[in-house]
């Protein structure tokens, strides 16, 4: 676990994790720093999340990134103990008290209904409105990829998903159940308000963001299923079409969702920005995990632009490799880096960023993607490269 002077437990105010934070230690000397420290909120979850979050902890604090960490027990053990998913007033606090909000996974065997995950998760994607799943995909190393001859430049592409409305909100219900008349519904709710700020997002994504070869980033592509899908789909064909041409110097583009997943296996470099709902934005980004060498590797953040945001990485909590010290970090160590880029911070996500890229190179990993270490040793190793 990371060191319990940098963190405190829900409700008990500890001093700041790092030494570059606005109060001046040296007697007469001004303080040099006068900006606060950034507020983070760690939760990290069930499964894996309680084994990834804390490397991601304690690569942060090796950066010597002037924050303060607040760890929360939010998960399925603490469901299991006393029935609670999300305290009262959770979430207006998380929003009130905290700059950033990092996650681990949530999904427990002992829990059958997932409603933690449920309540937690989902709710803090709804709740809080964090309507831009932002879920980059980049391949560091060929060795990662499982398609043959394709090279990093050829897989650097970003998937913004939908993230509060589709069949996610629960709309509908369970009629006659237990007869053999039972009727199922589930609704697929897209608001105009909803599908417009996501697209948008998507175009201004494109707009302000290169790739990591510092090329400029052109092409936004809406994915839907309109050919099947009439209502739904036509209301995201008739946003794309207005957002897009907002944006003249940028390449609207559209495939069926079931098109673009081979696409995605066959040809990956011809992505860019993808665009798209809830579900298929959930499906694709495990597929697009695939190409990054698994969803140990994938990274992602729940934004809504101004206000706190929420990151954690693309996996869940694997139940069957929990607590053996071998899921990889890296997902969600590379979402810890996007969480301090979100927050203004520049040198100490890139350190991050170049450490695992290194890690990868000299297969200083976890066996998933071919090396030796486990979870802790990985992420010591990366840690060590971070602050050295
Ligand atoms: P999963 O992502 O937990 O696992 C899918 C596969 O990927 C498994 O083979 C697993 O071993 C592997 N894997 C995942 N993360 C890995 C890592 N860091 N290192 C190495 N291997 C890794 O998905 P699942 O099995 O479908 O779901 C398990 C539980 O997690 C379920 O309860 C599900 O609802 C939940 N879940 C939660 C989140 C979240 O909280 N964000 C996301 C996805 C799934
Ligand atoms: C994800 C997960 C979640 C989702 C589950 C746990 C509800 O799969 O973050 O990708 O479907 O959004
Ligand atoms: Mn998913």
């Amino acid at each position: 676990m990371w060191s319990p002077d940098a963190l405190v437990r829900e409700g008990r105010p500890t001093k700041p994790s790092s030494a570059r934070v606005g109060i001046g230690d040296c007697g007469n000397v001004p303080p040099v720093n006068l900006q606060p420290s950034k507020r983070i909120a760690v939760i990290p979850g069930d499964g894996i999340g309680q084994e990834v979050i804390p490397q991601a902890v304690k690569v942060i604090q090796a950066t010597g990134a002037a924050v303060h960490l607040t760890e929360f027990d939010w998960g399925a053990d603490r469901y299991l103990r006393d029935g609670t998913t999300v305290p009262p007033d959770g979430f207006a606090m998380l929003a009130r008290d905290f700059d950033a909000i990092l996650v681990g996974a949530f999904g427990d065997p002992r829990v059958k209904t997932n409603i933690h995950a449920k309540e937690i998760l989902l709710g803090m994607r709804f709740k809080m409105d964090l309507y831009a799943n932002v879920r980059p995909v980049r391949l560091l190393d060929a060795a990662l990829c499982p398609l043959k001859g394709v090279e990093p430049q050829h897989v650097d592409f970003v998937v913004l998903r939908e993230n509060t409305e589709g069949v996610y909100t629960d709309a509908g219900g369970v009629f006659k159940q237990g007869t053999p008349d039972e009727i199922a519904i589930q609704e697929d709710i897209n608001t105009r308000k909803g599908v417009e700020r996501i697209i948008r997002y998507a175009f201004e994504y494109c707009r302000q963001h290169s790739k990591f070869d510092g090329s400029p980033r052109s092409k936004v592509l809406m994915c839907d299923k309109s050919n099947a899908m009439t209502h739904a789909g036509g209301l995201w064909q008739r946003a794309f079409k207005g957002v897009s041409a907002e944006y003249p110097k940028i390449t609207a583009q559209h495939m069926y969702v079931d098109a673009l997943c081979l696409q995605m296996v066959r040809d990956p470099r011809q992505f860019d920005v993808i665009v798209t709902n809830n579900m298929f934005g959930d499906i694709i980004t495990d597929l697009a995990a695939g190409l990054q060498g698994g969803l140990g590797m994938a990274a992602s953040a729940n934004i809504h632009p101004g206000r706190t945001s929420m990151f954690e990485p693309v996996h869940g909590s694997a139940p069957p490799i929990a607590g053996k010290n071998v899921a990889n970090p890296m997902g969600a160590i590379l979402t810890a880096a996007m969480m301090l880029r979100h927050l203004g911070f520049t040198k100490e996500p890139d350190r991050i960023e170049a450490a695992v890229l290194e890690a990868v190179r000299q297969k200083k990993t976890t066996q998933d993607i071919g090396g030796p270490l486990g979870t802790r040793e990985a992420g010591e190793w990366i840690a060590s490269h971070v602050s050295a």
